[in-house]
């Protein structure tokens, strides 16, 4: 059968045909790569692609919009898709195969498996977003297996999301490396998100207040500061700068989220915050603090 394109981008949408390409790299000797995403592609993505490039010699790119990292009031049905225009900026990024299947092929008739990650999943976004990671491990953990790439590649944007595929990696004994990759921002500091495109114009101009309190308030605990009364500043701040609500600011244990007090070990800030209809989720590194990280 000819093979699928969309413009230069051979695409396959069968874990069959993914997996008859693959092997056809692994027989010349070749590495690869793959990079999950849902589509609606800009920077950040295309800097997951990019070190997925370096990385490897041959790189594949998966689009699904998994329904079943959605709860039933979030925005599923209205998540934007565009599959031509993401193709054309994987061809331009150097992609070598698109995987973009349709719902069956993911979850055909009767599938009921899925993937628990415990604690890890519990805090933060899981707490908000129940079933959320569920969703996202059990999708993932498919995603490495119909692959099997040698790295694959996440964004420290979903920070959580990053620590849970580590996890779910090191428990089920899946031969991939997980590679983080920095967030990409605006030049105002605000992380690229598909869901920026949500934002309306007063909206947008909040937005940035969320990575500039974050690194405000990582700056206070790399002092030396207790987290308690510094993330109650932060989450006054939010409200002031013009956030509609708070999910959750957090500092956490960088490897495990558990809960940090101070910075005596390396941590991350996790936040979550309303701007109208549209949730943002953002974070920074938590570096041991000088004096705490001597003792
Ligand atoms: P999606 O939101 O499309 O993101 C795909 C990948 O791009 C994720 O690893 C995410 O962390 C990364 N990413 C998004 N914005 C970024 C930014 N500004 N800088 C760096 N990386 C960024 O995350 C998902 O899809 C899904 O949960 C998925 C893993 C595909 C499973 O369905």
């Amino acid at each position: 059968m000819a093979q699928e394109k969309i413009g230069t981008l051979p695409v396959v949408r069968s874990v069959a045909a993914l997996r008859q390409e693959v092997s056809r790299w692994r027989n010349a000797g070749k590495t690869v790569a793959l990079v999950p995403t849902m589509g609606a592609l800009h920077a950040g993505h295309l800097a997951l692609v990019e070190r997925a490039c370096a990385l490897s010699d041959r790189v594949v790119v998966s689009l699904f919009v998994n329904p079943a990292q959605f709860a039933p009031n979030e925005d599923f049905a209205q998540y934007p898709r565009d599959e031509g225009a993401d193709a054309a900026k994987l061809a331009a990024a150097r992609t070598d195969l698109l995987y973009a299947p349709p719902l069956e092929e993911i979850y055909p008739p009767g599938f009921a498996a899925s993937i628990d990650v415990g604690a890890i999943a519990a805090g933060q976004d899981g707490r908000f977003r129940p079933g959320h990671f569920r969703g996202v491990a059990t999708v993932v953990t498919k995603l490495l297996l119909q692959a099997s790439p040698d790295v694959a590649c996440f964004g420290e944007k979903d920070y959580q999301q990053l620590q849970v595929v580590k996890r779910l990696v090191r428990d089920l004994d899946i031969p991939v490396r997980i590679e983080g990759v920095t967030t990409v921002r605006e030049s105002d500091g605000l992380a690229l998100s598909s869901r920026n495109l949500y934002l309306s114009r007063a909206e947008r101009a909040v937005a940035p207040a969320l990575y500039r309190v974050l690194g405000e308030t990582a700056a206070r605990l790399e002092a030396g500061e207790v987290a308690a009364p510094a993330l109650a500043d932060a989450a006054a701040a939010l409200m002031r700068a013009g956030f509609a609500k708070l999910d959750y600011v957090e500092a956490c244990d960088a490897l495990t989220l558990a809960p940090l007090e101070r910075a005596d070990r390396p941590g991350r800030l996790l936040a979550a915050a309303w701007l109208g209809k549209t949730r943002l989720i953002d974070n920074v590194p938590v570096a041991p603090a000088a004096e705490a990280s001597q003792r």
